[in-house]
């Protein structure tokens, strides 16, 4: 029976994270860490994952795809993985978008980017409330750029190299952020008009100094991003320590990244100051030195494979 695996990226959402649910642009970068799913062929009908149900994203995007391409195959689907799950770095999103990769190979044998985005955003509706759309796009398309709801994904062309990813500890889920904000949009709709905006200006600086590399000038506005997340509920005691952390250690500046409520913290310094600032938070958190600008969605299929 064949074989076909596929990979994909984590992400970091460097600003704009909630904002974009709402229709404003993200600046978000793939990340140094991968999730790997291979997919076998069963011979009986069904996607299988073992430990878990129907509604794992994994399952209903390979399920998507078998249906839009009238491929009559059950497959048995196993993940390997080395994104923590929970905590804001895409996890969810690149399981989806390798599975529906691995299935798409043992289908038609191609790797078409636009089939795989649809299906794996099949497979994040079922445990993200709604999603905008930008972990699927960023894990299947890899590099980093802007997303924004009506245009999609733009990569963009800016030599960001690392950053640190400080985990909290505290799991959370997505859709309880998204429609924790929903509420306070709808309960405070010209307060949420205004940080909207504040928060569309931060991208626009942001992308303005990702050009130049302005390292110190990027982590004041991931403090202010930060300070528009707290406004609107997001952080929590966990976040606001790891960030006080991040700051105390010699960070320019840091922030909750995805959802937040707990889950990661991103810290932005220069490069060569990166390891130590690293070494000292490690008393308290993992931390992860990722690279960023990774590549999207890639074969894992040995070539020998069927
Ligand atoms: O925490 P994550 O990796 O699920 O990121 C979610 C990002 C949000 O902006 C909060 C939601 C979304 O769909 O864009």
């Amino acid at each position: 029976m064949a074989k076909a695996a596929a990979s994909a990226p984590g992400k970091v959402i460097l600003f704009g994270e909630h904002f974009v649910v709402h229709g404003n642009p993200a600046l978000v970068s793939s990340i140094s860490l991968r999730a790997t799913v291979e997919a076998s062929e069963t011979g009986r009908e069904g996607v299988f994952l073992e430990g878990f149900g129907e509604d794992n994203p994994a399952v209903v995007a390979s399920k998507h795809l078998l249906k839009k391409l009238e491929c009559g195959k059950g497959l048995e689907l196993k993940v390997s993985s080395e994104i923590p799950q929970s905590v804001g770095l895409g996890s969810s999103a690149a399981v989806a978008v390798a599975s529906a990769a691995a299935t798409l190979q043992l289908c038609s044998n191609e790797l078409d980017r636009s089939l795989i985005l649809e299906a794996a955003h099949e497979g994040e509706k079922v445990i993200h409330y709604t999603p905008s759309g930008i972990d699927t796009s960023i894990a299947t398309y890899g590099g980093a750029g802007v997303f924004s709801k009506s245009s999609g994904y733009r990569k963009m062309d800016f030599d960001l190299r690392y950053l640190l990813i400080l985990n909290t500890g505290k799991p959370r889920r997505t859709g309880d952020l998204v429609r924790k904000v929903k509420v306070f949009s709808e309960e405070n709709p010209d307060r949420f008009k205004a940080i909207l905006m504040s928060a569309e200006r931060i991208v626009e600086d942001a992308i303005d100094k990702l050009k130049s590399q302005d390292l110190e000038f990027l982590g004041k506005l991931m403090n202010r991003n930060q300070e528009l997340l707290r406004l609107i509920g997001v952080s929590s005691r966990e976040i606001d320590e790891a960030v006080s952390a991040c700051l105390n250690a010699g960070a320019y500046g840091a922030k909750l990244t995805g959802a937040g409520g707990g889950g990661c913290v991103i810290a932005m310094a220069d490069y060569d100051k990166l390891d130590k600032i690293a070494e000292s938070l490690r008393k308290k958190y993992s931390v992860i030195k990722a690279a960023l600008v990774v590549e999207g969605v890639r074969s894992e299929t040995p070539t020998s494979s069927p």
